[in-house]
């Protein structure tokens, strides 16, 4: 089931000086099977709306369902929800706390009376999941490892409760270039295994444009828009107006256009580029000929 957001508002400190109203109106349907990419300017409303998704943030106005499951009471059915939807927040290593790998993980599951044996199975295969050996690492401690390698402990630890919605703030925060790589991947591998839906905030646009197929753009607590990325990327007017860079791919598409070759301005993929140049030069060599 989707997750739909109606008429949501939430303000921040509200009748103090304080007082900031970070979500204005939102209402937006994130289907099943969506890996749905959140982009917006620092102080845009992002993290304050995907934290509403596991009520971290609780609803001051407007509903918010997820899965079937109505956020709005006060009494939730926590132990479901975080079955439901596992939130990945920034930098999720700096919660990393237990003494070893496998104690870590299990936190989640044994917090919501998951039977000892079946814990030991979902800490092995989310520990596998994230691509790290569970007998090599199981035993160690997490402070001793890499900053890849904590963040994909983290990563563990939110699917060992088997969510079937991801939402990760900025998974690829403060990696190297290969580190970025390797999240991207790992989470494509964990949304055709495990969480069919995904929700990802980033900043990088072009990480947002090779995994997302729906894109909400928030600006000032507003949500814009909601596009395909092909779409957005390829409305200069659009990206000028809410002030979004486009993929470096879709610039270089402009770039060869601009020059006058007959290329798609809403390219988005290294693949479709390098279809496209292939195309676009067999046409000039055709003229030559
Ligand atoms: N705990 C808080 N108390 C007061 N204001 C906050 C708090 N968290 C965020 N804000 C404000 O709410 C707005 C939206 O913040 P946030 O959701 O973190 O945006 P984003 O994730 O897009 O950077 C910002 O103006 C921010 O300063
Ligand atoms: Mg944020």
């Amino acid at each position: 089931m989707p997750i739909i957001i109606k008429d949501l508002n939430y303000v921040y400190s509200p009748k103090s000086p304080y007082e900031k109203q970070a979500l204005k109106n939102i209402n937006l349907t994130i289907e099943d099977g969506d890996y749905f990419g959140i982009i917006g300017h620092t102080g845009s409303g992002k993290s304050t709306l995907i934290s509403h998704l596991n009520a971290l943030t609780r609803i001051q106005s407007g509903s918010i369902t997820v899965d079937g499951i109505d956020l709005k009471p006060k009494k939730l059915d926590y132990k479901k929800l975080r079955s439901t939807v596992g939130m990945v927040f920034q930098y999720p290593e700096y919660q990393l706390f237990d003494e070893t790998v496998e104690k870590d993980v299990a936190f989640g599951p044994k917090n919501i009376k998951v039977p000892e044996d079946e814990i030991k199975e979902r800490v092995k295969q989310a520990i596998e999941m994230v691509g790290l050996n569970y007998e090599k690492f199981k035993d160690r401690s997490p402070f001793e490892l890499s900053g890849g390698q904590k963040r994909r402990v983290a990563l563990a630890g939110v699917l060992a409760m088997r969510p079937k919605i991801l939402v990760l703030d900025e998974p690829t925060a403060g990696l190297d270039p290969r580190g970025k790589r390797e999240i991207l991947e790992l989470i494509d591998s964990v949304k055709s295994r495990l969480c069919h839906t995904v929700i990802m905030i980033s900043h990088n646009m072009d990480e947002i444009a090779r995994s997302c197929n729906k894109i909400g753009v928030m600006s000032d607590g507003e949500l814009k828009c909601v596009l395909p990325p092909k779409e957005l990327f390829s409305r200069r007017d659009l990206l000028r107006e809410l002030n979004i860079k486009m993929p470096i791919i879709t610039e270089f598409a402009n770039m060869l256009a601009d020059r006058g070759l007959d290329v798609d301005r809403g390219i988005v993929s290294e693949d479709e580029l390098v279809d496209a140049i292939v195309k676009a030069k067999s046409a000039v060599g055709g003229t030559q000929e």
